[in-house]
């Protein structure tokens, strides 16, 4: 790897689902990349993080939907999310984008046309399971049934939880939709292939050449002696993506187009930076490109991808850099313990950089699990980086302002132990360049404990109040603010934030890696504020409690799908005796009032002209009750009555929803309170 001239890389995160939030499992990775990109921009290196959402597939269209809101509106609304909780961890992207791009549709497209040219593409027609009620081909696991080999009920389309057995959906007893109920069918249509196996000879080569782990090369050379076959890329209307070019009704499976996106959001980069993106992925290109994934979707990333770029006339990556998953306490992350903690409920409770520290002093080059461990967690970070990092610049920022009016000492005390620390950085960044983020940390940490150690033998607050030994004091503090920038130097790429103020503090220009060569003598420093403070189990007890409310919130999204028809489809046809069974009436609300306990509910009593009705309505958040007192609207009046927490609700009023706001219906001036409305 030359080391010299400044290298020219370019990093990736996993573009993340544009349905669900970002947890702290997620962060494992985005933290990780993090830390190495900004080791690299520390050390010079030209380098580039990009990430997107991946935005397309079936998940996300049913999920729309579930909301009554269009994909699109969903994808803006979950691209803002994840980009706040990126910030709020420091994950500091150059660029993130979203698959549903320009850009991704046109390197799609090139990419496929690309292959279709050169023969790498197939069609035939297969079978699959189809919803009649939903219009759609069903995905294994959107199909629920009786396991065949132990009969366990409610199992998915390909594997039963209950025994282990593996089948196709087909084989399952009873299957029904899990989208609609629906008993699903089996239907015909032509989908696309790539064809890997033409490929078999430049994977093998590919994986044994460096560019994955050893773990991983080991379980995907098991995948070549398992045999594979050609890859289904096309799924069929109405689905949330890419239309193939040349083949109406016809999408890109979103996995096609997901690494795409790395692409694109490059290219997005390089338009606005003017950087040159042929530069960085024309085959022999000397640039640098790495992927950091997780090792549930090495396939796509190891083998798939690689196969494309190639097939493609594009260059292929440097490395993947694969990471194991995230246990909390020892187990899978659980909703129901409330250990599937998301970042923001994280974020709300803990300071984010305690996360990435901890993370990073566990985090190896290897593909094993990584366990937070609630107690280790808080244990770890309060003797680390408070106890040992915060204490050094604590202990002596005071006697620097007393004694040296702010200014360190005019010559060094300890220059060889000085020395010894800034030699050390090489070993560091040997460390942070092969992803041994845990041993870099162990070092530094080494290093914090010999300062600690420096100062206690020192004795400056004894000396202190000794007579004429005022400088004696200075020279030794001067040495430990001076091994404090040290060890900020090496921590910046993991906690930034804490970083920048310990910059501010240290009154210097920057910590990148070359400058700590320049030992700081003579040099004003700043008023020392606290730059971190001890987690406290409280904290973390109640981040716990709130994920599971967090989980409670997500349950009552699930059952009551938002009403309005705002995006959805026209509901099936009714015939007009139907419709006239329904009686409308106009109301006049005679009183509006707030629901204890309940935050989405006004209590309306309406009034039918003699008769009156009590009714529950989800309007609260566009409505104070006195502005709706008097105002006349349309209700339905012979909705079976309802019994809620609160009361029964004796009938609906109407109204219409979009994301901005909800609008209740009214009459036009003259309308009586109990007409009724035809
Ligand atoms: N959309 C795909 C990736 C497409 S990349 C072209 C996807 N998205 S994801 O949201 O499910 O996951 C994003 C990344 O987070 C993946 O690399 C995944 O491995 C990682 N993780 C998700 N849960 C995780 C843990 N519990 N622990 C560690 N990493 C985890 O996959
Ligand atoms: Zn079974």
């Amino acid at each position: 790897m030359p080391n010299t001239a400044t290298r020219k890389i370019l990093v990736t995160s996993a573009l993340p689902y544009a349905n669900g939030a970002i947890h702290l499992g997620h962060l494992l990775e985005y933290i990780q990349t993090d830390i190495w990109v900004r080791f690299q921009k520390s050390r010079g290196q030209q380098c580039h993080y990009v990430c997107a959402d991946d935005a397309h597939g079936t998940a996300i269209m049913l999920r729309a939907e579930q909301e009554g809101i269009t994909p699109e509106t969903l994808i803006e609304r979950v691209s803002r999310d994840h980009q706040a909780d990126f910030s709020r961890f420091g994950v500091a992207f150059d660029n993130y984008h979203s698959t549903h791009s320009e850009e991704n549709r046109y390197f799609s497209e090139l990419i496929y046309t690309r292959l279709r040219d050169a023969g790498h593409i197939a069609t035939r027609d297969i079978e699959q399971m189809y919803d009649p009620q939903k219009g759609l081909f069903l995905a294994d696991r959107f199909i629920k049934g009786t396991c065949p080999k132990c009969r366990a009920d409610d199992q998915y389309g390909d594997n039963c939880e209950a025994c282990g057995a593996t089948y196709t959906p087909a084989e399952l007893i009873d299957p029904v939709s899990a989208i609609s109920g629906a008993t699903p069918e089996v239907r015909s249509s032509t989908h696309y292939f790539f064809k890997l196996p033409d490929f078999a000879d430049f994977m093998q080569r590919w994986i044994n050449d460096g560019h994955v782990q050893p773990q991983i090369r080991n379980k995907l050379m098991e995948w070549f002696e398992a045999g594979f076959n050609e890859w289904d890329i096309s799924r069929d209307a109405p689905y949330f993506g890419f239309e193939i070019p040349d083949a109406p009704g016809k999408y890109f499976y979103v996995w096609l187009d997901a690494p795409i996106g790395y692409l694109a959001s490059f290219k997005n980069l390089c338009e606005r930076e003017g950087l040159d993106f042929d530069s960085y992925w024309r085959p022999g290109s000397d640039a640098e490109v790495y992927h950091f994934i997780g090792k549930d979707i090495v396939y796509f990333h190891a083998l798939f991808w690689p196969a494309m770029l190639h097939g493609a006339n594009l260059r292929t990556p440097t490395a993947v850099n694969c990471h194991g998953f995230v246990t909390v306490d020892g187990a899978k992350m659980s909703k129901s313990r409330g250990t599937f903690i998301k970042a923001a409920t994280y974020a709300d409770y803990l300071n984010p950089e305690y996360l990435r520290y901890y993370f990073a002093a566990k985090l190896t080059s290897k593909v094993d699990d990584l366990d937070l461990n609630l107690e280790d967690f808080a244990a770890r970070v309060n003797a680390d980086l408070v106890g040992k990092v915060v204490n050094i610049a604590s202990r002596c920022a005071g006697f620097v302002q007393k004694l040296g009016g702010g200014t360190l000492s005019e010559h060094c005390a300890e220059p060889a132990m000085v020395a010894r620390f800034i030699a050390a950085g090489d070993d560091i960044a040997n460390d942070f360049e092969a992803r041994e983020f845990s041993r870099a940390m162990r070092r530094v940490m080494e290093l914090a404990d010999e300062a600690n150690t420096y100062i206690a033998d020192g004795e400056p607050w004894v000396l202190a109040k000794q007579e004429g030994r005022e400088q004696e004091v200075l020279d030794i503090c001067s040495v430990g603010i001076n091994l404090f920038r040290q060890l900020m130097v090496y921590l910046a790429p993991v906690v930034p934030a804490m970083a920048e103020q310990a910059r501010v503090f240290l009154n210097l220009e920057t910590l990148n890696w070359a400058s700590r060569h320049a030992v700081l003598s003579h040099h004003a420093i700043n008023k020392f504020k606290p730059l971190m403070t001890r987690i406290e189990r409280d904290k973390i007890d109640a981040m716990i409690e709130a994920s599971k409310e967090d989980l409670a919130e997500e349950k009552k999204l699930k059952e009551t799908p938002k009403g309005p028809l705002a995006d959805n489809p026209i509901a099936a046809e009714v015939s007009f005796d139907d419709f006239s069974k329904v009686d409308l009436r106009i109301a006049r609300i005679a009183k509006a009032q707030y629901v204890k306990g309940a935050d989405k509910l006004l209590q309306l009593t309406l009034d039918l002209g003699g008769e009156t009705r009590n009714v529950f309505s989800g309007i609260r958040s566009a409505y104070a009750p006195e502005a709706l007192e008097g105002r006349l609207t349309v209700m339905v009046a012979n909705l079976a009555p309802r019994k809620m927490r609160f009361g029964v609700s004796e009938g609906m009023v109407l109204a219409s929803a979009n994301d901005d706001g909800i609008y209740l219906l009214s009459p036009d001036d003259g309308a009586e309170p109990g007409q009724r409305v035809t």
